[in-house]
């Protein structure tokens, strides 16, 4: 044990980090976020009624969970139009291709890639709470059109129905502010169960973008029973994915980039920890 790091955390480059400040903020007084398309486009809620049902929204999930993705309002965010292969994606899930929002939540990528044309049938979303899947319905409007089907599942159990009827099956799984949950050796598991819902065909892909720090290491949450994650920078989530390869005995090329949060000093967050997103693209090359 150094400065309080234990190894068994995983590679940290700094010690552990109390998450203070800001993970719940004020309410909106006006919806500037790419979900603001879809509430209009697809979910027909009026401009002048945008607001207020986003709002309202959000505090129902907080009730269930308080993530910060939630209280900070990060589903309005649609991040896969932010990857430059989103366009391929796309095509490939019109031609067939099998897509999943892992840990979806409101599940704001499945109305994203349903809106712009994929056939609902070939796309679906899982996370471990069904209320949040529920509240995605009330948030979007669509229960009765949507079509793609929510799959009620933790990712850690082998008996799930994700794991037993998707096992080998998906070529797409978008994952966003989902490995970041969970402390090092956790994250591995997950990463692991992730690439076993993946097809074995080269070009298979898991994508998404998750909160990280400029050094990596242990985050605690307060706000969550004093839950802790381990945050990822480019060089452990890369050591990740080599532990992932090396044990499963397949090859991934791991391509991940980092952005800086611009907006960290409105949210309070304590400077050292330096907070920074994480874009990445892991491909299945065999
Ligand atoms: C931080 S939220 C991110 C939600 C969404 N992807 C987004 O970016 O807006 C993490 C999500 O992962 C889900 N989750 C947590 N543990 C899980 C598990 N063991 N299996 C499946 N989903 C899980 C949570 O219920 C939650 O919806």
């Amino acid at each position: 044990m150094a400065d309080g790091y234990s190894k068994e955390d995983g590679p940290g480059e700094a010690p552990p980090g109390m998450m203070g400040g800001l993970i719940y903020c004020d309410a909106l007084t006006e919806v500037t976020g790419r979900a603001r398309n879809i509430l209009e486009k697809w979910s027909d809620v009026p401009a002048s009624e945008v607001v207020e049902h986003v709002n309202e929204m959000r505090d129902r999930a907080y009730k269930v969970f308080p993530w910060p993705s939630i209280g900070l309002y990060q589903f309005l965010s649609i991040y896969m139009l932010d990857f430059d292969c989103y366009p391929e994606i796309l095509e490939s899930i019109k031609k067939g291709a099998f897509f999943l929002d892992l840990g979806c939540c409101f599940a704001q990528e499945v109305r994203q890639v349903i809106l712009d044309g994929a056939p609902p049938a070939n796309v679906f979303g899982a996370d471990l709470s069904s209320d949040f899947m529920n509240l995605g319905y009330d948030l979007f409007l669509d229960q009765d059109k949507l079509g793609a089907r929510f799959i009620q599942s933790d990712i850690f159990d082998d008996q799930s129905a994700l794991r037993t009827e998707f096992h080998g099956r998906l070529d797409v799984i978008h994952a966003s502010n989902f490995f970041h949950v969970w402390e090092w050796g956790k994250t591995i598991e997950a990463a692991k169960h992730a690439v076993s819902l993946l097809s074995s065909k080269p070009g298979s892909v898991i994508l998404g973008t998750q909160v990280g720090t400029k050094r990596a290491r242990k985050v605690i949450f307060p706000h969550m029973k004093g839950r802790s994650a381990f945050f990822q920078n480019p060089t452990t989530w890369k050591r990740l994915w080599d532990v992932v390869q090396q044990d499963m005995g397949i090859q991934l090329d791991v391509q991940v980039t980092e952005s800086y949060i611009p907006d960290k000093d409105e949210f309070q967050w304590p400077e050292e920890l330096e907070f920074t997103r994480l874009h990445f693209v892991i491909t299945r090359v065999s």
